[in-house]
């Protein structure tokens, strides 16, 4: 029997690893979860292990906060340990935080087979911590999971070679097909006192909430949207600490991080989402609920070109002006194909396949093309 390791760490891991593990484990594979700890708050972990019937981590890093180094590095020494007791055969990591990059460079050097989940996003933003993690991660891995074609057009035109890259939609989604009808049974906007009409909003990318002027804008900006429509406003824990002492306008509600099923179900029924998440981009655009991304760029632009996003930025005369026109207009509701539900079983197939022809698609054999 194969024995694959899944890394979660952060709030948006969860969703994404929970349909690898299940399609894993449906085929017959030994797994195991490992949690690193780079969230920890009840609200950013804890509640997603209950709202998605995930099963408790077998093992905790407890990694922890610090700085991008610290935390990097704090999980590297701590993932190499376990992997040396656990000599497993693959390891699965997903997305792009701080946590996916250090498993997946140990996982390199354990001489496991490393699987990639969300391969190829590129922002071709240097200044995100994200798309270094990204570039990082893919790098060292033997198989790269892409959520969409201009990801595999990505890692393709980077020289990765096509056997290395499988196209194979979008785990986030098969979460939110999963628990959409739980999500809406909960009548979550009744019970936060909102009107049929309301939008939502998230901010948490360090170069929208570190800096204060910047946050203040778009505060401003919102507070302008907001006379037009009531905003539920989730507060990212990084958030919270820089919007101490700013004060809301009168029609943003601030409230604590959500559980996911009283967030999605916010999420499905909202006329507008403001948002500089990842997730939530893709999100909003299964559901079919428009979204503003308040970001120069996205690493998602399929949500654009197949979906319900569009791109703001942070001026506030744009944000304002874009959030009138979709609340005039609406944004017609659109899917990219193979956000199905089913990108876990493909995953894990692809997986198991590579494991039972003992199929090592090393990145040192990419061709020519350098990075
Ligand atoms: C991280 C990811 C980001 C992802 C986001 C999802 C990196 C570099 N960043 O950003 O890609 O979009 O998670 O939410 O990996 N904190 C708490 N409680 C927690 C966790 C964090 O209070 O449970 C606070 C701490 O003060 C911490 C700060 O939030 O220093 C930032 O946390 P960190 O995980 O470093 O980065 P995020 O901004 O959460
Ligand atoms: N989310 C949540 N509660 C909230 C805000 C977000 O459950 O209050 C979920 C959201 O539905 C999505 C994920 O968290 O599944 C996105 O995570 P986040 O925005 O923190 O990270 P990113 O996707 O930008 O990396």
């Amino acid at each position: 029997m194969f024995h694959v390791v899944c890394v979660a760490a952060a709030r948006p891991n969860f969703m994404k690893v929970k349909p690898v593990l299940d399609a894993l484990e449906a085929l017959g594979t030994r797994t195991t979860l490992v949690h690193t700890g780079q969230h920890y708050d009840p609200q950013m972990s804890d509640v997603f292990f209950e709202d998605l019937g995930l099963r408790q981590p077998d093992h905790r890093l407890g990694v922890g906060s610090g700085s991008h180094a610290a935390q990097t590095a704090g999980v590297m020494v701590a993932f190499e340990t376990l992997l040396t007791e656990l000599e497993p055969d693959a390891v699965v990591v997903v997305g792009d935080v701080n946590s996916t990059m250090a498993c997946a460079i140990v996982a390199a050097k354990a001489g496991c087979l490393v699987a990639h989940v969300e391969a190829g996003l590129r922002s071709r933003d240097w200044d995100m911590p994200e798309e270094v993690n990204r570039v990082v991660a893919d790098r060292v891995s033997d198989l790269l999971f892409a959520p969409s074609q201009d990801a595999v057009d990505n890692l393709r035109s980077e020289g990765y070679r096509a056997d290395q890259v499988r196209l194979v939609g979008n785990v986030m989604i098969d979460t939110l097909l999963a628990n959409l009808p739980r999500a809406h049974a909960l009548n979550v906007p009744h019970r936060f006192d909102l009107p049929s009409n309301y939008g939502v909003v998230t901010l948490h990318r360090p170069s929208n909430v570190d800096d204060p002027v910047v946050l203040r804008r778009l505060l401003e900006a919102l507070g302008q949207v907001s006379t037009e429509i009531p905003l539920l406003f989730s507060v990212h824990p990084r958030t919270a600490a820089h919007l101490e002492g700013m004060g809301a306008p009168p029609g943003i509600s601030l409230v604590e991080p959500l559980g996911y099923l009283d967030f999605l179900g916010l999420q499905a029924s909202a006329a507008i989402v403001l948002t500089d998440s990842g997730g939530i981009q893709e999100e909003t655009t299964a559901l079919g609920t428009p979204c503003l991304t308040l970001r120069e760029n996205t690493e998602r632009p399929i949500t654009i070109t197949h979906g319900t996003n569009q791109l703001v930025g942070t001026d506030p005369t744009r944000i304002v002006e874009g959030a009138r026109r979709v609340l005039q207009a609406g944004v017609e509701p659109r899917c990219p194909s193979l956000w199905d539900g089913n990108a876990g079983v493909r995953i894990a197939e692809s997986i198991k396949e590579s494991l039972s022809n003992n199929t090592r698609l090393r990145p040192t054999d990419t061709p020519s093309r350098s990075l």
